[in-house]
């Protein structure tokens, strides 16, 4: 027997991953996607998928409670994706942040707890704020909330208010914080996509500030197994936090990609620093290891960027036409 299974923002670029992930291996699952198709949507991906049958999709607003409370009843687990994610965005237009990562979240936690429906939550290490650069520090569990962005702020918000939901009303829900994904199908506006194709379109890399800001890379199927051993042997009430142990700054990065590219180390340039940019995040997951058994399969950075770069030197479908309209954005900002 099929369970059902609600996956929200499955047409972006982590939750497309998840559904494409499930489909091929864990046939049990029957997936309706919920997403708004909002331009970080991959709606093509997802008629893609179709040839695996236990598919279905439904395009609606989170902020919609109508529509939530339909798909809700309709299914027997929640695994909540949807969010405006970019903190650049944010910076020029926190609203739309504001809706879809709280009220958007509050419909999901009111529909589950009507239908007394399995949540999990997907969230960010963001969250915590950031840590200094020359320390050893990592995020834990028990790491207080301080978020910097109204990205990280809004993703803050909806985390407290599942805490909230599961300690007032019993709902049946997880959390999980993970580190910063990467991998197929991830938009051109963030770091590792971004420059990528402008190495493939003769531009060249930008760095904001100078480039020594650290983040905790996870391959995307990594992320999305972590899910699943969260549904599978995860408690109930519980938040896990999700990283690789893949910790680079940004600079090392980019001339990672440049090398891979076949081109000279230093073909980079700095650009306008991001406005409170956060200096470096670092996962502790040791809870998700120890009780859940759970190991990450892309341990090699640099093997992940190469296979990120080889899909999207194939996909240029994905990407090409919208490149000269995000860097026109970023132009504006001296990014
Ligand atoms: P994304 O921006 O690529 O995709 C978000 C998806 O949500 C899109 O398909 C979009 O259409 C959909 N969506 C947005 N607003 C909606 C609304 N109001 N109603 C319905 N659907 C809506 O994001 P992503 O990078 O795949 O991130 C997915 C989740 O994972 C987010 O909750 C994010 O906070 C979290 N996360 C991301 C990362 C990362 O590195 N990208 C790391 C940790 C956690
Ligand atoms: O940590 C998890 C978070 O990771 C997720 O919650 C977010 O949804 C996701 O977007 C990501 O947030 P970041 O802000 O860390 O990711 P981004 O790809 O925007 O930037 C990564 C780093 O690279 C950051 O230090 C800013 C820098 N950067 C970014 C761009 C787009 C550059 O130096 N140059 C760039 O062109």
């Amino acid at each position: 027997m099929s369970v059902k299974m609600l996956v929200t923002g499955g047409a972006g670029f982590i939750g497309l991953n998840f559904v494409r992930w499930t489909l091929e291996n864990r046939p049990e699952y029957e997936i309706t996607v919920l997403d708004k198709l909002t331009y970080a949507a991959n709606g093509g991906a997802i008629n893609g998928l179709k040839n695996f049958k236990k598919i279905s999709f439904i395009k609606g607003d989170i902020c919609d409670p109508n529509v939530v409370f339909d798909a809700v009843e309709n299914t027997e687990i929640v695994v909540h994706f949807a969010a405006e994610s970019h903190n650049d965005n944010s910076l020029h237009d926190p609203m739309p942040f504001v809706y879809t990562n709280i009220v958007g979240t509050a419909n999901i936690l009111e529909a589950v707890r009507k239908f007394d429906k399995r949540l999990h939550h997907i969230s960010t290490d963001e969250v915590y704020g950031d840590l200094a650069i020359d320390s050893s520090d990592k995020f834990t569990p028990e790491t207080r909330y301080n978020p910097s962005s109204p990205y990280s702020s809004t993703k803050a918000g909806s985390d407290l208010l599942v805490k909230a939901w599961i300690r007032s009303f019993g709902i049946k829900a997880t959390l999980s914080n993970c580190s910063n994904n990467y991998g197929a199908y991830q938009h051109i506006e963030k770091f590792i996509p971004r420059q990528i194709t402008n190495i493939l379109c003769g531009i060249k890399p930008k760095l904001y500030g100078n480039g020594a800001q650290v983040r905790d890379w996870i391959h995307v199927d990594d992320h999305n197994s972590a899910v699943h051993a969260i549904l599978d042997k995860g408690k109930i009430g519980e938040l896990y936090l999700i990283g690789a142990n893949g910790e680079c700054d940004n600079k090392t990065i980019v001339e990672t990609i440049l090398e891979l590219s076949g081109l000279p180390k230093d073909q980079y340039e700095f650009v306008s620093d991001r406005p409170g940019h956060d200096q470096r995040y670092a996962i502790d997951s040791t809870k998700l290891r120890q009780e859940l058994g759970w190991e990450p399969k892309y341990t090699d950075i640099r093997e992940g960027l190469a296979q990120t770069i080889k899909w999207y030197e194939d996909n240029a479908y994905f990407w090409k036409s919208e490149k000269q309209f995000v860097e026109a954005k970023y132009a504006k900002s001296g990014q």
